[in-house]
């Protein structure tokens, strides 16, 4: 992870981007996914604010509008291409409110040819859902668990750096506290299994959720909060060997989301947080710009200089500069 930096999540399933497109009536398909990537991954300056993309598989054959191969393009401006390599999620036969991440049983055919494509990272996605004191079952998280950590030792096996993301959604009436104990009990969880499979942890980034009240909720969380809560979680749960941790934004809206990144890595330097910290957000980054693009060409500037602005406001909520 460099300062400064972060990573650009652009890994929806055509299925979400899709969906993603068509909130914003866009047109669905496989070419306006083309255009949907081309309109971040070609914007300009983007490497002054991303050390990393995590990318789709179908991404990874698609050209930009620079003609070059997204990898390929990506990495001539230094921006590492990662990839998204779980298959989704499919109801837990023992609990089926809740969800486990398939893509295991051919996970390390298609890792050779994720490398040979140009990914130096790639990410794994389990879903963590919160209701009451009901959900999650730890039945879930250990299964979970267990497959990250199948999947992290495999993209270790092939020579790349597995994000580990056991993402604890913000659907929900719960509380604040209650998302911050789900956070520090997912987490736990995943380094126990982790640990049992001889997973280098040095070699292994992490990527959370903020611990925010849920959705339902009817409450609003300072930054202050976030901050104490998110750390506290993470400081209880994630060995200080890990060599970063990333945030996702999970449906924040962009400004609250930005708010509470900066609120957090503030914190970190106040109680010494051991890893570098820093931003992989999807939504939080995209939803200025497919407000304005429209899937019209015409858009395009006015689209980039939305994105690249909230680029530069993440990467100045992380204080590098001033460290
Ligand atoms: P959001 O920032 O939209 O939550 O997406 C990040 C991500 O990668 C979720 O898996």
């Amino acid at each position: 992870m460099e300062a400064g930096k972060g990573i650009l999540a652009a890994d929806e399933s055509n299925a979400s981007a899709d969906k993603r497109l068509e909130h914003y009536g866009i047109k669905a398909g496989t070419e306006m996914h083309r255009q949907y990537r081309d309109l971040f991954l070609d914007a300009p300056d983007i490497e002054q604010y991303l050390s990393g993309v995590i990318l789709f598989t179908e991404t990874l054959d698609q050209k930009g509008s620079d003609k070059k191969l997204f990898p390929d393009s990506l990495l001539a401006r230094d921006i590492l291409p990662g990839v998204k390599v779980d298959l989704g999620t499919e109801a837990m036969p023992e609990s089926p409110q809740e969800v486990i991440t398939t893509g295991l049983l051919d996970l390390p055919e298609r890792l050779q040819q994720y490398k040979q494509d140009g990914a130096a990272f790639t990410k794994w996605r389990s879903v963590v859902r919160i209701d009451r004191d009901t959900l999650p079952t730890s039945k879930n998280l250990v299964e979970n668990a267990k497959r990250l950590a199948s999947y992290a030792l495999e993209v270790q096996k092939a020579g790349m750096v597995p994000i580990i993301e056991p993402e604890v959604l913000m659907e929900g009436k719960h509380s604040r506290l209650r998302a911050k104990e789900v956070i520090k009990e997912a987490l736990k969880t995943v380094f126990a299994a982790l640990a049992e499979q001889a997973v280098d942890i040095s070699g292994v980034i992490v990527k959370t959720s903020m611990a925010v009240s849920g959705s339902q909720s009817g409450r609003v969380d300072t930054p202050e909060e976030v901050a104490t809560d998110t750390l506290e979680a993470l400081i209880a749960s994630v060995p200080k060997q890990v060599p970063g941790i990333v945030f996702l934004s999970g449906g924040q809206d962009t400004e609250t989301a930005m708010q509470n990144l900066a609120a957090i890595c503030k914190k970190a330097k106040d109680v010494t947080a051991p890893w570098p910290l820093t931003y992989s957000f999807a939504r939080a980054f995209q939803d200025d710009a497919l407000k304005i693009w429209k899937g019209d060409p015409e858009n395009v500037p006015a689209a980039r200089e939305a994105f690249i602005a909230r680029l530069k406001e993440a990467s100045a909520a992380l204080g590098d500069k001033d460290a």
